[in-house]
């Protein structure tokens, strides 16, 4: 048997000098002795044809999001996402692929992956597993399995959070319409007589006062009435409008970006981050046309946030470039970034071999299975699953109302307190000056101090007179109820002589 050299049903039958079966595709069932001993795995037919030799496959070794690929340290092996997708792939072909692993990279930096692909050009590989973009370039000299994982170019930017501000309970409405609230009312109302000065106070006070339903002055006339009732309905929705927008403004987290997607990008010239060794660089020159200038290499997640976050003058940059299965990381765990805009590329990853390799075609069927039986999903869990942005509480600050978030407001109403104070004691001071150089110089001579403060004290303890404005008001009142009682005399009057006339033309016509 150990001169066995031939080639059979099985493959090829030769025996080693220490009688092991040379390149096995399948193992032996010990038919002697007192037990069976099976193979370990089941045989799925002929082996992949290399020459007798293992694949070499080029895997990437990653520095960063290393879910998705990594070496396994001291070792030539990978593990990660793709590799799990790759060998669930293989293990549904109907044929044995002995392959082996071959890393690439500095392990210090993230390889240039267009490098490594270029590589099966070269035979160095015979194919390239991990997570490699389908795109253009590669395509031009490569085959590539389905995509196993959906991928596209996104813009990433630091987001501000639009501070509720000390004034933000004038924002629910724009300056204009502030405005307009002033003169809203003009000629609507009996009320609005007298010097322009006044009117305009009166129409501002009235105005304001109807937000609150606060007014106290009243219509006459049916179409003020009429005018009023509208303007009250239009008040309720304007209460209502400025509720919902003043709650939304201090609860919601507002988030603002000066860049909303690869376009504006595209128009100034900050710097922009790209992951090292991605396609990105080459596409964002050589496709968009950006400036290589403009370009900055980062490494890792947390180089990405220490440039979103930099000033762009002092080597940050105001956006980064990247493929969406990365930012979806990278966005789990920091909650300060958002996306700006839709992914720009749609592409996918999937796994590179020679051209009109007939593994990418099998493969290709393979990762259909995987995707429609579950599998892949289940791979995709396990490797990547996110959790949710918790690595600040910038969103449950947003919630919370502080001091701050009205102290315009207070300050209102601090200047207007102080203002009115100082305008009163001016007021006193003025009426006090003039009281005692009213006095006779002999009384002032002899008054006391505490007859001073006396005079002071009664002065400002004395009734404000209401002044001309009052007694003008006073006598407006009088004289219009006196003008409705004469009117309600007159119509009493109207109505007794109508019916009188009704009856007698009842009479007349009886
Ligand atoms: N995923 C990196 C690249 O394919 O270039």
């Amino acid at each position: 048997m150990l001169q066995s050299d031939f080639v059979g049903l099985t493959g090829h039958v030769k025996f080693n000098p220490d009688k092991s079966l040379i390149g096995p595709a399948y193992d032996i069932i010990n038919i002697i002795g007192t037990g069976v001993r099976q193979t370990v795995s089941k045989p799925r037919g002929w082996v992949f044809p290399n020459n007798g030799k293992q694949l070499r496959i080029g895997v990437p070794i990653r520095v960063s999001y290393r879910e998705f690929v990594s070496q396994v340290p001291g070792t030539n092996t990978s593990k990660g996402f793709c590799i799990d997708v790759f060998t669930a792939a293989v293990s549904l072909l109907p044929y044995a692929v002995p392959y082996q692993f071959i890393p690439y990279g500095n392990g210090h930096e993230n390889p240039s992956y267009t490098e490594l692909v270029n590589l099966i050009t070269t035979g160095y590989f015979d194919a390239v597993v991990g997570d490699i973009a389908i795109v253009t370039n590669r395509t031009k000299v490569l085959d590539f399995t389905l995509p196993y994982a959906a991928s596209g170019l996104v813009v990433v930017v630091p987001f501000k959070k639009l501070s509720t501000g000390a004034w933000a309970f004038l924002r629910p409405f724009s300056a204009p319409l502030w405005g307009w609230f002033g003169f809203w009312e003009h000629r609507t109302n009996d009320e609005f007589r007298g010097p322009p000065k006044k009117q305009l106070i009166t129409i501002l006070w009235f105005s304001l006062s109807t937000l609150f339903f606060a007014h106290k002055e009243t219509t006459v006339s049916t179409l003020g009435r009429l005018v009023l009732i509208l303007w009250l309905f239009v008040v309720l929705i304007i209460n209502s409008s400025y509720t919902a927008s003043l709650t939304s403004i201090l609860t919601v987290q507002k988030l603002y970006s000066p860049i909303n997607g690869i376009e504006s990008l595209k128009k100034g010239d900050e710097p922009i981050g790209y992951q090292v060794g991605s396609f990105a660089e080459h596409y964002l020159t050589e496709e968009i046309g950006i400036s290589k200038s403009r370009l900055r290499a980062l490494g890792s997640p947390e180089e990405y946030a220490m440039a979103l976050q930099r000033d762009p003058e002092k080597g940050g940059v105001v956006a980064v470039v990247d493929e969406l299965p990365y930012i979806e990381l990278f966005l789990s765990s920091q909650c300060k970034f958002r996306i700006a805009g839709q992914p720009f590329t749609k592409s996918g990853w999937g796994f590179a071999f020679p051209r009109d390799s007939p593994l990418a075609v099998d493969l290709s069927t393979a990762i259909l299975s995987l995707s429609e039986n579950g599998d892949l999903q289940r791979i995709h869990d396990k490797w990547l699953t996110k959790s949710a942005c918790s690595s600040d509480n910038t969103e449950i600050e947003s919630d919370r109302l502080e001091l701050k978030s009205f102290w315009g407001l207070y300050l209102l109403f601090a200047i207007a307190c102080f203002a009115a104070l100082l305008i009163y004691f001016v007021q006193i001071v003025r009426k006090y000056r003039k009281t005692v150089s009213g006095e006779s110089i002999s009384d002032v001579q002899g008054s006391s101090h505490s007859r001073r403060l006396r005079t002071l004290l009664s002065l400002m303890d004395e009734k404000h007179d209401q002044s001309r404005g009052d007694s003008k008001r006073r006598k407006l009142d009088r004289s219009l109820s006196a003008y409705d009682e004469e009117n309600d005399l007159r119509r009493d009057s109207n109505r007794r002589q109508s019916h009188i006339s009704l009856e007698r033309g009842t009479n007349v016509s009886n």
